[in-house]
């Protein structure tokens, strides 16, 4: 066995995957066919997945599913997710429903400014930066980025600003060139990260002609916090339009819900969890539009620890008889660039949701995430979640025990009056088989 290799990168694919199944499984063999059977057949297509990464050996599939009735700002959307938490389509869907009989979601993108920083060392004098920062070089990297601003400012975006940040109060010597930038459609990590290392070598030529002192890079990059790249989403009713198949009365109901979100508000154990069912749904449809997830996970949680204190991303009252709750949140999103166009399922997901621009995407993701979290707040404070949790999980267990078609079909219906549980599933298999 060997378990190291050099020059892996440069091995055809099924040479990798030869020296993988023979060196890290039992049974060779069988770990090569679960690898090949993920293959798509369509050669092409295959190979355009290969070409993503380094080093594709085989697909992940996840399953991607819609959420058809969602009422955004008058318009209808069937929205694409893709995930592999068994009950999040389904909860959103049956948000959908619920808000869809009552106005539907409400939503406006605030601001949609993107950031950028070129961190470096100066050992120099501040003021003289500073001066210089000013008078000489600030224009200078508009100037001389231009070659790779021309496109995105015929399409209305750009360089915003560009100011000099003195962070020598909190690590010797370290000062940021902070840039700010409007995208437009595009996520615009490479449109920003190309300006800023353009920013950084201007900059260092013309520290290293003029000033006293030296001045290092030490790198330049994007920011995944994008407090000005904000969307609001908001759904509101009269508190006795509440009432559905829940057991307590509509103002219970309503009090109950303004209450759990509070405790989010002010209780990080809590925070934490509630957030995460809120990104359930937004990283479905992240995901299936072909954004970067990790990007926006990131930046949200940041985002909910704005104040010092991780804290709830959604609010909720009641005032006047009438119930709102709503969610800013952070997103930067993208329509056009990196996979929007190449991969087929991104592709097929935005024409699903009728090719929107970025800030439309900003929308219908927020309101998946604000309805997942109202999802998970009316299971949780009415039947509790494991009941809708456990039915929607319940075809997993069935599969994990090789359930017929027969059987699936007695069992879901014996379930549809019976509490799943582990256990529960088993015995009941256990009992058709005998
Ligand atoms: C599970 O994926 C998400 C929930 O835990 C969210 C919540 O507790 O609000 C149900």
């Amino acid at each position: 066995m060997n378990k190291t290799i050099t020059g892996f990168s440069k091995l055809s694919k099924s040479e990798k995957i030869d020296w993988l199944v023979n060196n890290y499984f039992s049974d060779p063999q069988s770990a090569k066919i679960v690898i090949e059977q993920y293959w798509n057949s369509d050669k092409k297509l295959q190979q355009l997945h290969d070409e993503f990464i380094e080093n594709t050996i085989t697909n992940y599939y996840l399953p991607f599913g819609v959420a058809p009735n969602f009422l955004i700002n008058d318009k209808v959307y069937t929205i694409p997710m893709a995930i592999e938490e068994s009950s999040v389509v389904a909860a959103a869907s049956k948000a959908a429903k619920f808000w869809f009989d009552r106005g539907g979601f409400k939503t406006e993108v605030i601001s949609t400014e993107k950031i950028g920083q070129v961190h470096f060392t100066f050992d120099g004098n501040a003021e003289d930066l500073d001066i210089y920062f000013s008078h000489v070089i600030k224009q200078k990297f508009f100037d001389q980025s231009k070659h790779l601003t021309t496109n995105m400012e015929k399409r209305g975006g750009g360089i915003l600003e560009i100011e000099l940040r003195n962070k020598t109060d909190v690590l010797e010597n370290y000062y940021q060139l902070h840039a700010t930038f409007e995208t437009m459609d595009a996520m615009g990590a490479n449109f920003i990260n190309s300006c800023l290392e353009q920013f950084a070598k201007t900059l260092k030529q013309e520290a290293d002609k003029s000033l006293t002192g030296n001045l290092n890079i030490v790198m330049s990059i994007l920011s995944n916090y994008v407090p000005n790249c904000l969307v609001r989403a908001e759904v509101s009713c009269k508190v006795e339009q509440l009432t559905e198949d829940t057991n307590i009365s509509a103002q219970e109901f309503a009090e109950k819900f303004v209450q759990a979100v509070r405790i989010a508000e002010v209780e990080p154990y809590r925070a934490v969890t509630h957030n995460k069912g809120i990104m359930n749904g937004i990283d479905a449809v992240v995901l299936a539009t072909g954004n970067d997830f990790r990007a926006v996970e990131a930046g949200v949680h940041a985002y909910a620890s704005r104040d010092g204190k991780y804290s709830s991303l959604t609010h909720a009252k009641i005032e006047n008889n009438i119930f709102t709750f709503s969610m800013e949140i952070p997103l930067a999103l993208g329509t056009v660039g990196g996979l929007t166009k190449l991969h087929p399922l991104v592709k097929m997901a935005l024409e699903l949701l009728g090719e929107p621009s970025a800030k439309e995407l900003m929308e219908i993701v927020a309101v998946a995430g604000l309805a997942q979290n109202f999802g998970a707040l009316r299971s949780l404070t009415t039947t509790g979640i494991q009941e809708g949790h456990m039915k929607m999980h319940l075809m997993n267990i069935l599969n994990q025990f090789e359930a017929t078609p027969e059987e699936k079909v007695t069992l879901v219906e014996y379930f549809k009056t019976n509490t799943v549980t582990h256990s529960a599933v088993v015995s009941e298999i256990e009992k058709l088989r005998r």
